[in-house]
């Protein structure tokens, strides 16, 4: 198994890259026992400090333990065939009690700061706290809260934190109304902007002072 590297706080914004993911969200429940779903609304939403939210439905065990226990963690699987079938394994809706990740073929990996645990085959993993949930549309629960501890694979980022993306090979769910579709989300290109009004100078000015902030 591939070494987990534990990532300081400045790389945690460069890890968690594109900003929307999809991922296997892990809680557990008061008495301690480990939940696994797949979500694919799970987005940073903060650069800094980085927070995490995804969307979740009121009464699923992910929403019950979250609101139960304060924490979560997020693992950032491949969009490799072999690990989104098991995705699809943890999106199933079994009885709160069941370990997913035993029924998907996963392996648990103590977290470092918060008890659910990680997910091994993944390479990236955000350990959360909630800070703030938001019931809406008649049924569905925001969950909001920042990382306290982020963690991956030695062979999937560079020295400074950056994600080597053929590595990390980030994924999206194409969303229900396609079933079983998976999209690739790490072909990137760096692209110009052929535009030098004022708005692009401040722009940069802007990036330039967050950047080095970050
Ligand atoms: C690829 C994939 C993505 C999913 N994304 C979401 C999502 O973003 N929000 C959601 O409420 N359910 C989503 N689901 C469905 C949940 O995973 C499913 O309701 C699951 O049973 C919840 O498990 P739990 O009761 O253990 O929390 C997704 C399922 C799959 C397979």
């Amino acid at each position: 198994m591939v070494k987990k590297l534990d990532q300081p706080p400045k790389y945690w914004d460069r890890l968690f890259a594109p900003s929307s993911c999809l991922a296997m969200i892990t809680t557990v429940d008061a008495e301690g026992r480990p939940n696994a779903a797949s979500y694919g609304t799970c987005t940073r939403v903060n650069h800094d400090p980085v927070y995490i939210s995804f969307t979740t439905s009121v009464g699923k065990d992910t929403a019950n333990n979250v609101l139960a226990t304060g924490e979560f963690t997020v693992n950032l699987p491949r969009w490799e065939r072999s690990v989104l079938e098991k995705v699809r394994i943890c999106g199933l809706a079994f009885a709160p009690g069941v370990n997913e990740l035993e029924k998907a073929g996963l392996t648990a990996l103590p977290a470092k700061l918060v008890k659910p645990p990680r997910i091994a085959e993944c390479p990236r993993h955000f350990e959360c706290k909630v800070e703030w949930t938001k019931e809406f549309a008649n049924g569905r629960l925001m969950v909001c809260g920042p990382v306290v501890a982020a963690s991956v694979d030695e062979d999937s980022v560079d020295k400074d934190g950056y994600v080597l993306w053929d590595r990390v090979m980030s994924a999206h769910y194409t969303g229900a109304p396609y079933s079983n579709g998976f999209v690739a989300a790490f072909q990137t290109m760096w692209v110009d902007r052929p535009y030098d009004g004022p708005e692009a100078a401040a722009y940069d000015q802007n990036e330039k002072k967050m950047l080095k902030e970050l």
